[in-house]
């Protein structure tokens, strides 16, 4: 068994291409957290935002203007209507309802489906090569139906997933150690939210695999420690969000992070939402027939031809099952969904 799974069809567009332009849906919270991040890090020469709301767009818009002196060069435009995202190499979707305090991203779903019918078919029309990256919440069961709505193969609709729920246990066990997180390696596949696995056997520090370790060290109470950070982990979203209202600073540099990985072709392992049939024993689509697809998070291979492949991580029968038992209850909300 090799260490990748390829996905089919994921050969870039031409690499003489040197242009990039990057599409936001969505100038909220989320929408202008990640347009921020993206101008510091030098991703795009032409940034297009989108929104419903005229004053407040044009507004974002000449406020990021006006950093221009501090900033790469990059063209900054904005409409609320969808023909300024023509010919982008990247749409990223964070428009759409956000958790109330206490409310599940599930909860989300069919206001947010309903806005998905009016913003997918534009955006894929517009850019029939570009990568879609959706952040908007039930982030899972929305990159589905972006695949559905958008027509594109699967390698170019993906979701942030649990990038962000894997930087957040990063943090944790970093921060419990006393040592940097980007010298932690830890994954949390699965659905972006609740019902999120904690892949313990990947969870290494500088290398060395943190669960052997503790194993050989005989420091049973770590085991604990690590389940109390998953729980935090699944808590974070909605502690912040009864602090501040909502979440922004994480998600921005995480989507820009997953950006970089894309448009820079890094092929760098980031756990994103990606179709996971065929993966860890999660039963292949309906034969070619409707339904049976599930996007959720996987360690995959992210490069300029989007999602690259998906890596054969280890999973323990209980995480294995864990994933499936997730898989199962987005296909539930999937199915009810009328497209
Ligand atoms: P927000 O309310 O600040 O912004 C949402 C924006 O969408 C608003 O500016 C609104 O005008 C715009 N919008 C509504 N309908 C639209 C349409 N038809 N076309 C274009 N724009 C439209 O909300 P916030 O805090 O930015 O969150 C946005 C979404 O991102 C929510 O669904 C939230 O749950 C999700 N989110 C996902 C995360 C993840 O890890 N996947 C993390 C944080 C938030
Ligand atoms: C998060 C929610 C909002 O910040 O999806 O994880």
């Amino acid at each position: 068994q090799s260490f990748f799974k390829p996905i089919q069809n994921t050969a870039p567009p031409s690499p003489t291409k040197r242009h990039t332009k990057i599409s936001v849906i969505g100038v909220g919270n989320v929408g202008m957290a990640i347009a921020q991040t993206i101008l510091t890090q030098d991703l795009a020469d032409e940034l297009a935002l989108v929104d419903a709301v005229k004053d407040k767009l044009r507004g974002e818009m000449l406020d990021l203007q006006h950093a221009a002196a501090f900033l790469p060069r990059t063209q900054i435009l904005s409409s609320t209507d969808y023909s300024v995202t023509a010919g982008s190499d990247l749409c990223i979707v964070t428009a759409g309802a956000r958790q109330n305090p206490g409310e599940s991203r599930l909860n989300l779903l069919q206001r947010n489906v309903g806005l998905f019918k009016k913003i997918i078919p534009p955006l894929a029309q517009l850019s029939p090569d570009a990568i879609l990256l959706i952040v908007s919440n039930p982030v899972d069961v929305l990159t589905y139906v972006a695949w559905k709505l958008s027509g594109f193969p699967s390698n170019r609709v993906i979701g942030s997933g649990t990038n962000l729920d894997s930087s957040r246990f990063r943090f944790l066990i970093a921060d419990h150690l006393d040592v940097n997180a980007q010298d932690v390696q830890a994954y949390i596949v699965g659905e972006h939210g609740d019902s999120s696995v904690a892949l313990w056997s990947s969870i290494s520090v500088g290398g060395v695999p943190i669960l052997s370790f503790l194993e050989k060290q005989q420091i049973s109470c770590e085991k604990e420690t690590l389940e109390r950070i998953h729980k935090e982990v699944v808590g974070s979203a909605y502690e912040v969000i009864s602090l501040k209202g909502y979440t922004s600073w994480a998600i921005g540099y995480s989507v820009a992070n997953l950006a970089f990985s894309i448009l820079r072709n890094q092929r760098k392992i980031h756990p994103v939402t990606v179709m996971a049939n065929g993966f860890h024993g999660i039963e292949a689509a309906g034969g070619g027939g409707e339904g049976g697809e599930v996007f959720l998070s996987l360690p995959a291979l992210l490069g300029r031809g989007g999602a690259l492949a998906v890596t054969n991580v280890h999973m323990t029968e209980e995480e294995a099952q864990r994933l499936r038992d997730s898989a199962k209850t987005l296909l539930e909300l999937q199915r009810q969904l009328e497209l």
